[in-house]
């Protein structure tokens, strides 16, 4: 797993960038068998369709550019699109929203992906001045951004921590099945946190990550948008 992250990593760096686009995160995620959305990554409209019908309708799609960060705001997601004519009219739409907004800009693709379903969760990492790597873990939308329920550990964080991070959040409720919402399985968060912590642990380059969202269910978890920055010298 190390070897090929490690690999991954490289590529970018000779690509000139100190940050991974989503589905060479993705891949680092994989590699250290934190489970991911199928996706594709396609070139082309005819691509897309294929992609979408070999990952079974219906599908999300997402805009792969280095010059786009945050792909809502440059109308680059698409979410349950259910046809071949869906996926077909979603790239070229997604292209020239993102033309109007940057002109020429660096399109290296668009990414196909299964549609997740669940809870939202986010685990996120920074580098503490302090205490180095430290993971986060907290319940997904409002409950994070409004009242800020976070928990945080210093990696790397054995299955006891895991169990911690996630029961002092004031949102747990929502994942253990309150008043008939889906439990989620909290097996998967525990393996998918202590794997986070193992991949941290191995590459102190790795500035900071956002999982958001990860989706949660009764069968397991996995994560839907995936960010890596890189420190900007190899360390
Ligand atoms: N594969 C998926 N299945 C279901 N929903 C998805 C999927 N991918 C994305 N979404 C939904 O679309 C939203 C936006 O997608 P995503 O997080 O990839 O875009 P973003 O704009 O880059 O995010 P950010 O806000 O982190 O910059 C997600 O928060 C999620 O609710
Ligand atoms: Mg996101």
């Amino acid at each position: 797993m190390r070897v090929e992250a490690a690999n991954l990593i490289k590529m970018v760096r000779d690509d000139g960038r100190n940050f991974m686009l989503e589905h060479e995160a993705k891949a680092v995620l994989k590699s250290y068998g934190i489970p991911v959305t199928q996706d594709i990554f396609c070139k082309t409209p005819d691509e897309a369709v294929r992609a979408a019908r070999k990952i079974g309708y219906p599908v999300a799609m997402k805009i792969v550019s280095p010059q786009i960060i945050h792909k809502t705001e440059f109308g680059g997601v698409r979410l349950n699109l259910a046809s071949d004519e869906n996926v077909k009219s979603a790239f070229d739409e997604m292209v020239s929203n993102a033309r109007k907004r940057l002109g020429n800009f660096d399109l290296r693709g668009v990414l196909v992906c299964e549609m997740a379903r669940g809870h939202e969760m986010i685990i996120g990492s920074m580098k503490d001045a302090q205490f180095g790597q430290m993971i986060m873990f907290g319940i997904g939308g409002i409950n994070v951004e409004v009242f800020k329920d976070v928990s945080y550990r210093i990696v790397p964080i054995e299955e006891i921590d895991a169990l911690e991070m996630i029961s002092e959040l004031k949102g747990k409720k929502l994942i253990e099945g309150y008043r008939g919402s889906e439990k989620v399985d909290i097996n998967g968060i525990v393996s998918t946190l202590i794997a986070v912590s193992r991949l941290l642990c191995d590459f102190d380059e790795i500035e900071e990550m956002d999982l958001n969202p990860i989706f949660g269910n009764a069968r397991g978890v996995k994560v839907a948008d995936a960010r890596i920055i890189l420190s900007k010298v190899n360390s």
